[in-house]
């Protein structure tokens, strides 16, 4: 004990000088966060150290949408150490991520997918040139030609989900949606990104679905986040002894996988040019990037982050909808009987003519976005909107409040496909339906994600439609803690034309 007192015996000058230095800390990080208010924007007033942190505990979606409501259409918010300028103005959002976007092409460093050393190459954390090309090279694995190409992947799937539901029919009055649809989705990313076929809805325990599960529980409000968003230099040394957000043996895994997929391709593709007689390389048209191991782990395992979740909760939320509102749901079974009479198998071209499917799916984005919010940064200190924005500002793109504006969407609590047929949908504003972010850094996965939603509720309406139990819980009560938003969503398939 008296060691311990030794310790901390100092002369009297060492006790001024730590003195004042931690006052002097103490008042710069106080001017750092009080710099909206210097600049005449409005919102809450921050308190030291913490800024605004404690007005998010009761979550991010519901917080950002009561401060827009109190403090208008674009206003400052301080989180530990990080500056953020929410954004409702559909003029301002057009110019930050459309007219202006060349001055703010890259998300904050708040975002989950930079705490972590495996992400550095990933589409999401990269930067300027480095995204641009990284994104350019990335673009045409989600083209038309090539979602045509994953029809049969699709469909095997679709089938696997199908079988799936007949089976918890037999055992259960309702489904779990989540559960349900979460299978489909990884089915579909093990089969699209990691060459797998899966079937995870009769194989639970297949090490892909164990570990794909662990790596989607992640808290992302962990310690490691916390305290690396409050002390930047404490974020770098987490970096520099990688304690990242995602565990290393998942880490391990993904890696692995993705170097055994690597090798395989590479040796058919030396074997395909041997027995073609062509040892040239297939794409010397193109300038393409060289994407090592490491950039393509990093984005497959981005993809599959990004894709999971946002896929599977949307779908149990079409469902939801479709329940609760069975005159929309007649009108939706009417246009697949017209498409697919008779059950016939699904084909890329005709899924993608139906109208009200594609308002169907629209308008449950709209009242449910996966993904709440979206971000911006801005690196320099900026005027923009007659708003002087500091430099290494965070601006916010609030979705889901948008999404919900009576000024800017009519009677927007209601489930409405119409307003995304062809009469309507030029009188919608470019930047008031963004549940896939907007302008060049659009979500990549934005038409994977409308093929697999657009096959799996047709193929289930061809043979099922949805009714609500009394498990369903109406409205659903949604789990808005971070930016994403989901819920478990139970709901009962009934069976749909017996006779046929
Ligand atoms: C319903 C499903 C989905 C929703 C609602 C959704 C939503 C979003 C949103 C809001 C963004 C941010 C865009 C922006 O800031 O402008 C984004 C980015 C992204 N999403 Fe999705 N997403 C979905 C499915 C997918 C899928 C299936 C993939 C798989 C490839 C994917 C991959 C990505 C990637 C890689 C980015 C980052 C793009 C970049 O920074 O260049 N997403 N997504």
């Amino acid at each position: 004990m008296d060691h311990l007192t030794d310790l901390f015996k100092f002369d009297t000058t060492t006790w001024i000088l730590g003195g004042t230095l931690g006052v002097a800390f103490f008042m710069y990080d106080y001017w750092k966060k009080t710099a909206f208010q210097r600049n005449g924007v409005p919102g809450p007033i921050p308190l030291p150290l913490l800024g605004n942190a404690l007005t998010f505990r009761r979550g991010f979606t519901s917080t950002i949408t009561d401060l827009c409501e109190k403090y208008g259409k674009a206003f400052g918010v301080t989180f530990l150490s990080s500056k953020w300028l929410v954004v409702r103005d559909l003029e301002l959002i057009q110019q930050i991520m459309i007219t202006q976007f060349s001055s703010f092409p890259n998300h904050g460093p708040d975002n989950p997918f930079f705490q972590d050393n495996m992400m550095k190459s990933s589409v999401v954390v990269l930067s300027d040139m480095k995204w641009k090309d990284a994104r350019n090279s990335m673009t045409p694995a989600f083209s038309g030609s090539k979602l045509k190409q994953m029809t049969p992947i699709m469909t095997d799937c679709c089938d696997n989900l199908l079988a799936k539901i007949e089976e918890l029919q037999n055992q259960s009055d309702f489904i779990q949606c989540k559960e349900l649809f979460g299978a489909f989705t990884i089915d579909v990313v093990a089969a699209t990104f990691f060459g797998l076929q899966l079937n995870s809805q009769q194989n639970p325990k297949d090490p892909f679905v164990q570990y794909a599960r662990e790596a989607l529980a992640v808290n992302v409000f962990s310690f490691r986040y916390i305290a690396g968003s409050a002390f930047p230099l404490v974020g770098r040394f987490f970096d520099v002894i990688d304690y990242g957000l995602f565990p290393r043996h998942i880490k391990k895994f993904f890696t692995d996988l993705t170097n055994q997929v690597i090798d395989s391709r590479e040796k058919r593709k030396v074997r395909r040019r041997e027995e073609d007689g062509n040892h040239g390389d297939d794409n010397h048209h193109h300038k393409k990037i060289q994407f090592t191991n490491a950039d393509i782990t990093a984005n497959t395992f981005t993809f599959f982050m990004a894709g999971y979740e946002t896929t599977t909760s949307t779908l149990g939320f079409i469902s939801y909808l479709l329940a609760t509102n069975p005159d929309q749901q007649d009108k939706l079974i009417e246009e697949v009987d017209q498409h697919f009479p008779n059950g016939e198998p699904l084909t890329y071209e005709t899924v993608n003519k139906m109208e009200y499917l594609e308002g169907v799916i629209k308008e449950t984005l709209r009242l449910y976005p996966a993904s709440s919010l979206t971000d911006r940064y801005c690196e320099e200190s900026t005027v923009i909107g007659g708003v002087t924005v500091p430099a290494q500002t965070v601006f916010i793109i609030p979705i889901y409040t948008i999404h919900h504006d009576p000024e800017i969407w009519e009677d927007p609590e209601s489930f409405k496909p119409e307003r995304f047929n062809k009469e309507n949908n030029h009188k919608i504003h470019p930047m008031a339906w963004l549940p896939f972010g907007g302008g060049p850094r659009i979500c990549l996965g934005m038409r994977l994600a409308m093929m697999e939603m657009k096959f799996g509720v047709v193929r289930i309406l061809q043979k099922y439609r949805f009714e609500t139990c009394p498990e369903t819980e109406i409205p659903p009560v949604l789990n808005i803690s971070t930016g994403l938003i989901s819920h478990q969503m139970v709901s009962n398939f009934e069976l749909f034309r017996e006779n046929e």
